[in-house]
Parts: C-alpha cells; structure tokens; sequence
C-alpha cells in the first residue's frame, strides 16, 4: 500500500538533467549556481538580497548572530518567540547564547499573537529580539509586531522557514523584519534536500550574513578575481611587509554555513514552479477542508486563505476523551497516511527544555493544548483526487 505522505519530491527529468548539469561543471562547492538562486529567492520574496545557507537552522543562528554583532546585543538577551514550532528556532536561539521568552499561541492560526508578545515585553526589560514563527504558512501579524518592535526598541527576524510565498497585506512573509529566515527541507513548499535563505533589504546585515557563513573572512566577492589581479582587498591591504591572502583573514569569528551546488540547482527549478505549487496546494486544502466539514465536531479544521502557502495539513483534536491523538494517528498509519504531531509546547513538552519546565508549566495552556492535541499530513503539490478522497474516506471511516 503506497503512503500517502507529508511530503515528496520528485526528481523529473529537468532535475536529473540540472543535477548531472552540476557535476559535470566540476564546481560543488558554491558558486554561480547558488548565486543564481540567490537572486531569484530575493526577487521572489521581495527583498533586496538573499543568502543561500546549508540549512534553515544555519540560517537562524548567522541571522541571530548578525543581528547580535549590528545591534550590539549582549549575550544573554531575551528573544520572544513561538513555544509551538519544530525546535530548531529555539535551538538557535540558546546556540546565539541568548535565551527564549516563549508566549503562547493562537488556537486557530497555530502562530504568537501581538497581545502576548506586547504583554510579555512591557514585563520584562532585557528583551532585545522578537523571533515570529509563520507556522504552517499561517501569517504571524507583521505590521503589529513592527509597532511594538519600533515602540520598545526591539529588532525582529522572522522565521519563515514554513511559508514561503504566503501573502500578507499585499507582501510576501520575510520581508516584513530586519532578515527573515526560510528552510528548503525536504517536504518544504520549495525544498531542496537540506538548505536555508536568509532574506533581507539591509545590505550592512547582507555582508554580515555573507562572512558569518565562511567563518568570518574578509571576501566580500561571489567570484573570486585574485588570480586576474582585481582583488579589491588584496589592492587596499597588502604591502611589503603584510602578505594578507582575503580568504584566509577573518575579521568575526564565523562558521561554515556554505551550500553545495546541488541544492541550488534544485532550489532554482522548484522556484520555476512556486505559483503551481502555491496554488495545487491551496486547492488541496479547500478540497479536503470540504470533505472533512461533517468532522467538525471532533477535528479543528486549517482556516482556509487563498493568501496562506501551506506546509501542510494541519489538524486539531477538539476533545480528546472523543478520540486521543495516539489512537487516531495509529489508525491513519495503520491505513496508509503518514501523520506528524504539531511539534510539542517547547518548554513543557520537548525533555532537551526540561529545564523551563516549572517556569512555563499552566503559562501555554493553548500551545500545550495543540502540542497534545494537534498533528498534520500532506497536502503536497503530488496529491491526486485518488489520495484525497482516500483521506477524507479514512477520516470518517476512523471517526464515525
Ligand atoms: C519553523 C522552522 N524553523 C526552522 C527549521 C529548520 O530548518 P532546517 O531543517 O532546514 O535546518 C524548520 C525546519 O523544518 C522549521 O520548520
């Protein structure tokens, strides 16, 4: 029995073609390719420049870390940001040396709300960052969280890494902070195997970003000229007496956060496809929210907008004595749909954030609430009529 899956990639024969393409170049490491994708990506969000990363976690912690070293944020600063998310924004944020202040969610829109962010920083002096998660390609309110960012003196960076392409007055997610940070993970709107962006209109954090991810060096070029003798650096630096080589002189201490080719190669022909996936997907979520509106009653089904980009699928068990969410992933498993649970409230319910338990335990009762209650499956661009009506047909055989 096939799966159906949250996720899939095909590889066609344009990408087998853009892969082999790769190779042959020689070139592995990044260059033209990933240049190229780079500014496709920033076109495509609407931003001034992009930085393409080996992950979307790698993006968050150089995005962290510029911010840091631009702002002049100390280490041990607060960061608001979502409790309900997959761990790596979290992750980054204690990796930067900062800590996490998580306020809770909205129930239907799975993303922190201006209120709890605004409640959270009037309370608390040492929050410099505000990190918004656009979960499932569910907007987090940009324009309010710009008010109370400007208000308080703080900095914003979004992690867009689940909504690439959702629409928010008129813009696309990740251009509404100081830098934004997107995933092309593997089931990503746009996915790539593993890889990241950061996007952003500031070019001072561009070049940040940019030597944050080769461990700091000075190269401020995307195609070495050295051996041509046009090397700007190596004009203004050496003399006589300073043999100053710009690739091997770092002025941050940085990290390797570099793509491969591969991935930008791949990057670059999704992105030819965005608006089909986009729209496959929105069509996907309308057909299944249709089939499953008799479900209401025990399922919270996704809000449906022509403007969100959606991840996924996501669910919600209203009430639990009904059905437990073991038993109903079981269930679905069992026939064939592959099911993921909502990520888990960080703080109360991820063992590595043991440590703010006591501290947060009653804090989150809606992101404890999804991150028991909810889980998601596809609704990828590959879906056909067939896989649908099966879903929908197991939901109520499983539910009746
Ligand atoms: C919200 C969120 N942030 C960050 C990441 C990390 O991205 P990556 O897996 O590319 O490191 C993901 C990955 O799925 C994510 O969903």
């Amino acid at each position: 029995m096939a799966q159906i899956t949250v996720g899939k990639l095909k590889i066609g024969q344009r990408e087998e073609d853009a892969l082999l393409e790769v190779i042959k170049s020689g070139q592995l490491s990044e260059g033209r390719k990933t240049f190229e994708f780079e500014k496709a990506w920033a076109a495509y969000i609407g931003t001034g420049f992009a930085i393409a990363f080996n992950s979307g976690t790698s993006g968050l912690i150089a995005g962290l870390t510029a911010l840091k070293i631009k702002y002049n944020i100390k280490d041990g600063s607060k960061v608001v940001t979502s409790p309900l998310t997959f761990i790596a924004t979290a992750n980054a944020i204690m990796h930067c040396g900062l800590q996490p202040v998580f306020v809770d969610v909205d129930r239907q829109k799975l993303v922190i709300t201006p209120e709890n962010i605004e409640a959270a920083v009037k309370k608390d002096k040492g929050i410099a960052l505000i990190l918004p998660v656009h979960l499932m390609g569910y907007a987090v309110d940009m324009l309010a969280i710009s008010k109370i960012a400007k208000k308080y003196g703080l900095r914003v960076m979004e992690d867009a890494s689940q909504a690439h392409g959702t629409l928010y007055n008129n813009k696309k997610l990740g251009s509404f902070s100081d830098l934004a940070i997107f995933s092309f993970y593997i089931a990503h709107n746009i996915q790539a195997g593993e890889m990241g962006a950061a996007n952003t209109d500031n070019i001072e954090l561009f070049k940040l970003l940019k030597k944050i991810k080769t461990h700091g060096r000075m190269c401020d070029c995307n195609v070495c000229s050295r051996h041509l003798g046009k090397c700007h650096l190596l004009k203004k630096y050496t003399n006589k007496e300073i043999d100053l080589d710009p690739r091997f002189y770092h002025d941050i201490i940085g990290f390797n956060f570099k793509t491969m080719e591969f991935q930008s190669a791949l990057g670059l022909l999704q992105l030819s496809k965005a608006q089909e996936i986009f729209e496959k997907r929105n069509f996907n979520v309308c057909y299944l929210n249709r089939g499953m509106k008799d479900l209401e009653g025990v399922l919270q089904l996704p809000e449906y907008s022509e403007q969100v980009s959606y991840l996924a699928y996501p669910l919600v068990i209203k009430d639990s004595r009904i059905i437990s969410r073991f038993r109903l992933r079981r269930e679905l498993e069992h026939r064939g749909i592959e099911t993921r649970p909502l990520f888990g409230c960080i703080p109360t319910q991820q063992p590595a954030y043991r440590f703010l338990e006591k501290k947060y335990k009653n804090k989150l009762p809606v992101a404890e609430y999804l991150g028991l209650n909810g889980f998601y499956i596809g609704c990828h661009q590959y879906l056909e009529k067939a896989d649908l009506d099966k879903i929908i047909s197991v939901f109520h055989e499983v539910l009746k």
